[in-house]
């Protein structure tokens, strides 16, 4: 667990520099999310999903995470909304550090017909403590590997998972 910690905590600190001087939440967000699980290859499959559709825990977790906070704007599944892009496709070209900036910092686009603003959710451990299994189930349904709705089967909670939960909500 601590290599991924490591590189969570520079990749916050490369993209927050700035923010960090001057917010004191700043720590906070760093130890939340410090506290999650890097996906292991850097990003491009942190997903399992067996022949039968059955899908791992962090999956079957991102999709409910993904599809009570993220929904509201970027539409049910990933699929996008007239408000916020389809995360679907923008997991085709973002990184795993580029979609974690985005997340941690929020992202504001202001052109002449609307202002569109994605949140900054650094400091929301609902969202921070679960990034990872949001990424995973959304890189499985960017792959292609994963349609629509709730996944019919999906694995037990490994005990890592709740131990990992516990001590990034605070508990
Ligand atoms: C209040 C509405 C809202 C919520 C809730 C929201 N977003 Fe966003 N998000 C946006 C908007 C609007 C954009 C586009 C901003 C821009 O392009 O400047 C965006 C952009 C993004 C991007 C960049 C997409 C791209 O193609 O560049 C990512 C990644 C993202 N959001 C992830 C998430 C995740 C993950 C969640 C849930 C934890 C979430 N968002 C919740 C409104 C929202």
């Amino acid at each position: 667990m601590r290599l991924p910690e490591a590189r969570i905590i520079a990749v916050i600190l490369t993209l927050t520099t700035a923010a960090i001087c001057s917010m004191p939440t700043a720590a906070e967000t760093q130890e939340k999310a410090a506290t999650t699980s890097r996906p292991a290859d850097g990003g491009d499959r942190p997903y399992r999903i067996g022949a039968d559709g059955k899908v791992d825990w962090a999956v079957f977790n991102g999709f409910r995470r993904y599809n009570s906070i993220c929904n509201t704007c970027h539409g049910p599944d990933g699929a996008g909304s007239s408000f916020a892009p389809a995360l679907v496709d923008s997991l085709k070209r973002l990184s795993y550090d580029q979609f974690l900036e985005i997340v941690v910092n929020g992202k504001e686009e202001v052109n002449t017909a609307a202002e569109k603003k994605m949140p900054m959710f650094g400091t929301n451990p609902n969202v921070m403590c679960y990034i990872d299994d949001i990424y995973a189930y959304l890189k499985a349904r960017s792959d292609g590997a994963l349609g629509r709705g709730r996944p019919p089967k999906h694995e037990d909670k490994p005990a890592e998972a709740a131990e990992a939960e516990k001590s990034c909500m605070g508990g």
